[in-house]
């Protein structure tokens, strides 16, 4: 049995084929319609979410599945003191496979050693988020046709921000990827992405503050909310929420095919007047993220379609 705590569980051919199974999907809804009929997915969310939940639960629906789950610690059992241990070895009477999100890193990899069905890490603190990976991934591939021989600049909250921790660990993997590293001082990348990431994959980065700078050379704008719930001081917050804000003026420093993405939510780092920009993609990404985790969840229940 397989879990995904991190997108380096898959690998670079394996990542292939998901993604070709994601795009196939796209094509061809009915041919996966009943893939998954009289399974289920239990989404246990201990933490806020309204896309990742919705997006796994719409994803096993479109197979023909159904979802059950919580949205929230204070309405499941952990509000009485029980382990997610526990919870997970509960659920595994009830669901088929289980999307975990939890503000503890390393929650969900908890989770795994005591499940008996199929864990999915649906983002664990400031440490991972693989699903949204997998959904960036898609994205770049589909839109920009490859996924090596990129420039790609992340920016805003680099330091607590987890999809982009997961995002840099899997595009290390690609020839000729270069990244742009863009956030004020106090919201840089975490030591062990620079050095145990960056540094031992030998792909060229550089860490910069401002954005103007970075947006002629961009392939991928990789926008990202100030990660407000990890900060231990609301004055902190406040003073660097609203460093970075990507409005048209700036859209014309960027390439034509410079795409721009954001895991979402969105606060006001993207200003809205960017939303008709025609290298806004966004919201195709949202989309893209139903189609990968469709998926993974075939790849994970190892449901073969023909
Ligand atoms: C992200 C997350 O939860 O880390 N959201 C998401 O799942 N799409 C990004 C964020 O909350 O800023």
């Amino acid at each position: 049995m397989r879990h995904l705590m991190s997108p380096l569980d898959f690998s670079v051919e394996e990542l292939e084929h998901l993604l070709d199974l994601a795009n196939d999907i796209e094509q061809n809804p009915e041919k996966y319609a009943h893939a998954c009929d009289g399974k289920k997915i239990a989404t246990l969310f201990y933490e806020p979410s309204t896309r990742t939940r919705l997006s796994f639960e719409a994803a096993m629906m479109n197979l023909g599945g159904k979802a059950l789950g919580f949205s929230s610690a204070d309405s499941s059992s952990a509000s009485k003191g029980e382990s997610v241990s526990d919870t997970i070895r509960v659920v595994s009477c009830f669901a088929d496979i289980c999307a975990m999100r939890h503000p503890k890193e390393g929650a969900p990899l908890v989770a795994s050693l005591a499940s008996k069905i199929p864990v999915i890490n649906a983002g664990d603190g400031g440490h991972q988020h693989p699903t949204q990976t997998l959904t960036d991934l898609l994205t770049i591939r589909s839109l920009k046709g490859r996924l090596d021989n990129i420039t790609i600049g992340l920016c805003g909250d680099l330091k607590f921000g987890r999809t982009v921790h997961s995002l840099i660990e899997a595009l290390v993997r690609y020839p000729n990827v270069k990244f742009v590293l863009i956030s004020p001082e106090e919201l840089c990348i975490p030591d062990y992405i620079r050095e145990d990431v960056l540094k031992a994959s030998g792909h060229e980065f550089e860490e910069v503050t401002r954005l103007e700078d970075a947006l002629p050379k961009l392939d991928v704008l990789y926008m990202t909310r100030v990660q407000k719930e990890r900060f231990f001081n609301e004055d902190d917050y406040v003073r660097m929420k609203d460093f970075y804000i990507l409005d048209k003026e700036k859209m014309k420093l960027a390439g034509p095919d410079m795409l721009v993405l954001h895991p979402l939510p969105r606060v006001n780092e993207i200003s809205t007047e960017v939303d008709s920009d025609p290298r806004a993609a966004y919201f195709k990404q949202v989309q893209y993220g139903v189609y990968v985790r469709m998926a993974l969840i075939l790849t994970l229940l190892e449901v073969k379609v023909c």
